[in-house]
């Protein structure tokens, strides 16, 4: 037997009515803020994600699945969707004319990680990205946005970590200190935070070996270096934060690894995660429109991952699951009309089953009870002669028969549109 590559999954129909649940709430709640959704292809030119997400990234260096074309141009399965969203807006000459455009997106995305629970190498995310406004609001718009889909998913305990990372201006400063900082420090830290100190100076605050995380306890804090632009637009998403009723936490270690981000970074976390504790995040990206070549744009977006939040989804009730009606018939004439019904069902918006063999009746109604029909349609052999159908409520209430046309009508038929 061949079985899967490591680091991806199979998601069985028993999963199916969770993942409906997310995606659909996430297009609902994307509609309810008016953004457009964009489908962008699952490879690009490798160079659009080494020079979008930063060459000395953890994803660039050593997480993208990259190959050639048989033209010998370099491929790679996008490992998240920004740069591709942004990509694609730069070559809709139409969008980019907008003066502000939101898009909001599904897919798979591609990461050679060492795969553990929560971490995989081919997940799903979601995600919606604003062009054309830096205003401090849309930064709490995209918060916003993404903790009503945690809400109405249901998804219990969370925390919204909020930082500002300033910009490439302000920053420099911090990230001297920083490294100042480390390589007074340099005997204790791991082997990866040494390689990375040179050109990645910020991720060493979001290393997790113990030694490490215990040393960025003293490291300096961002927040000390902001400049007057930068600290203002954070005091202003922390006023529309509490103004729309969003708490959040500030945390001046959060750094993302993704090397586009300026000011605003954030990420949802829940402890029922363990160490991949963050199921969305996201932030201000302002000079990768630019930086890809569009003309000065800023940007802001947030990303979810599908398969995080089915893991903390998984224990909840599942209300979508069952089916309207299952019809237990008698076979032969009882069968043919039972097709017929069945078809009429469907065409008023029920979901309906019928096995043409499934057995007695006592096996039917087993049936219809593994399948969670919350009505059953009896048509025997009297149902049958008379035209009638005897509709029985499967949670312990009664049963009632009732000519066929009767009941036809009794079936509102705007159901599903
Ligand atoms: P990210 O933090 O790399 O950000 O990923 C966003 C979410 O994708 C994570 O919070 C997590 O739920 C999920 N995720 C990431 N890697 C994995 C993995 N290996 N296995 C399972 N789930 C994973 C981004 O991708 C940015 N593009 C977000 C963004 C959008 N920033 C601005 N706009």
């Amino acid at each position: 037997m061949i079985s899967k590559p490591p680091g991806v999954e199979d998601i069985y129909p028993d999963r199916i009515p969770l993942w409906d649940k997310i995606v659909n709430t996430a297009r609902t709640v994307f509609n309810l803020y008016h953004y457009k959704e964009l489908i962008t292809p699952v490879m690009e030119f490798t160079e659009l994600f080494a020079r979008g997400l930063g060459d000395e990234s953890d994803i660039v260096s050593k997480e993208m699945f990259t190959f050639g074309d048989r033209g010998g141009r370099s491929l790679t399965l996008r490992p998240e969707g920004t740069a591709s969203v942004v990509r694609a807006y730069i070559e809709n000459g139409e969008y980019n004319r907008l003066s502000s455009a939101k898009f909001f997106y599904f897919g798979p995305m591609f990461r050679a990680e060492r795969p553990q629970k929560g971490r995989l190498r081919q997940f799903n995310q979601f995600g919606a990205e604003l062009f054309g406004s830096g205003d401090p609001y849309y930064d709490y718009e995209i918060m916003a946005m993404c903790s009503d889909i945690a809400e109405k998913t249901g998804i219990g305990e969370y925390t919204l970590k909020l930082n500002s990372i300033g910009c490439p201006d302000c920053r420099k400063a911090y990230i001297e200190d920083l490294k100042s900082y480390y390589i007074s420090k340099i005997d204790e830290l791991c082997e990866d935070c040494r390689r990375r100190l040179e050109k990645n100076t910020l991720r060493l605050l979001d290393c997790k070996k113990t030694s490490c995380a215990d040393l960025k306890r003293g490291a300096p804090l961002i927040g000390n270096y902001l400049c007057d632009g930068c600290r203002l637009h954070h005091d202003a998403v922390k006023r529309y934060c509490t103004s729309g009723g969003i708490s959040f936490e500030e945390d001046q270690y959060l750094v993302r690894g993704l090397d586009y981000y300026t000011r605003t970074t954030f990420e949802f976390v829940s402890a029922g995660l363990g160490g991949q504790n963050a199921f969305a995040a996201g932030g201000r990206y302002d000079n990768l429109v630019e930086q890809f070549g569009g003309k000065a744009t800023p940007a802001v977006g947030f990303a979810a991952g599908i398969e995080r939040m089915m893991l903390l989804l998984a224990g909840t009730p599942d209300d979508g699951a069952g089916l309207d009606y299952y019809i237990v018939h008698a076979g032969g004439e009882s069968l043919s009309k039972a097709v017929r019904l069945v078809s009429q069902i469907r065409a008023k918006g029920f979901s309906v089953e019928i096995e043409p063999d499934a057995g007695g009746f006592k096996a039917q109604m087993k049936k219809a009870n593994r399948e969670k029909a919350a009505r059953t349609i009896i048509i025997g052999e009297d149902e049958t002669a008379l035209d009638n159908v005897t509709i029985k409520e499967m949670s312990g209430g009664g049963q009632e028969t009732v000519g066929l046309e009767q009941f036809l009508r009794s079936l509102r038929d705007d159901r599903i549109k």
